[in-house]
C-alpha cells in the first residue's frame, strides 16, 4: 500500500518509524511518504491559512496548497484514473471504527490531509473521498489521528501481522479479547488462573471465550447488541 500524509507538521510523524509499521515497510508492504504543505505555497512566509471570510475567530487552511500537493502527487505518480482514495482528518467526519479500518487496509493508496486551525477550505472536499473523525472529542490538529488510522489500517495489511493474531483481535470477533497472562505465576500474591497453567487446551478455549464474553457484556453492552442485531 501507498500512503501519502500532506500536513504542516512532518517531524510529528515519528511512530511510523518503529516497530510493527517499521517493519511492515521494511518488508515492502507500504510506503509512506510525507509531504509538507508549506512546500505548496507561493507567498513569502509559506503561510498555509487565512482569515475567514465572513469574519470570526480562527483561522481556515487555504485550498491552494492542499489542491496543489495532491495535483504533485497525482503527477509524481502519473496518476490518471488508477484507484486512490483521499481522506480527510476532521473531528466532523464519519467516527473511525474497525470495520473502517479492515476496508482502508484493502486500499492500495491512501492519500491524508491533515486538517489545522477553525478547519480547511470548505472547496477541498470536493477532492476528498471520505471525511473521518477518531472520536468525538477537537484534537489541535489532524495528524495523531491521521497515524491512529494508519496504524490501524496497516496492521491488516496482509503479511504485516500473522492471521491468527488479527483474527483475535479485540472488535473483529465481535467481542473483545481474552484475559492475557504471562510468567511469572504468581506475582506479589496475584494469581494466574489456574486452568492456564492445566495444559487442557479445551478447557482453556472454553474460560478464553466465557472471559471474552463477560468483559464485553460488563464493559461494552453495546458491542454485544450490535452483533445480536447484525445476526438477525
Ligand atoms: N482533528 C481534530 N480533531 C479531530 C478528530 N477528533 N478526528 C479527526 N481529526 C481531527
Amino acid at each position: 500500500m501507498l500512503i501519502d500524509i500532506l500536513t504542516i507538521f512532518p517531524e510529528i510523524f515519528t511512530p511510523l518509524e518503529v516497530s510493527i509499521i517499521k517493519r511492515a515497510k521494511e518488508k515492502g508492504l507500504v510506503k509512506i511518504n510525507i509531504y509538507n504543505l508549506r512546500d505548496f505555497t507561493h507567498n513569502k512566509h509559506k503561510k498555509v491559512d487565512d482569515f475567514a471570510y465572513g469574519g470570526g475567530r480562527g483561522m481556515v487552511m487555504k485550498p491552494e496548497p492542499i489542491f496543489e500537493g495532491i495535483e504533485y502527487i497525482k503527477e509524481k505518480l502519473k496518476i490518471k484514473n488508477e484507484k486512490l482514495k483521499i481522506i480527510l482528518l476532521t473531528p466532523i467526519g464519519t467516527l473511525f471504527s474497525q470495520k473502517m479500518a479492515k476496508e482502508l487496509s484493502q486500499e492500495k493508496h491512501l492519500i491524508f490531509i491533515c486538517g489545522h486551525y477553525e478547519g480547511v477550505d470548505e472547496r477541498v472536499k470536493t477532492i476528498v473521498d471520505q471525511e473521518i473523525s477518531i472520536g468525538d472529542y477537537v484534537l489541535t490538529g489532524g495528524e495523531l489521528p491521521a497515524m491512529v488510522v494508519i496504524d490501524a489500517a496497516c496492521r491488516l495489511i496482509p503479511g504485516v501481522l500473522p492471521k491468527e493474531a488479527i483474527e483475535e483481535d479485540s472488535f473483529s470477533t465481535g467481542v473483545f479479547d481474552w484475559p492475557h497472562y504471562t510468567r511469572p505465576p504468581i506475582y506479589q500474591g496475584l494469581k494466574v488462573p489456574e486452568v492456564l497453567l492445566s495444559g487442557n487446551h479445551r478447557e482453556i478455549a472454553k474460560w478464553r471465550r466465557k472471559q471474552a464474553k463477560e468483559r464485553t457484556r460488563t464493559l461494552r453492552p453495546d458491542l454485544i447488541k450490535e452483533v445480536k442485531n447484525e445476526c438477525s
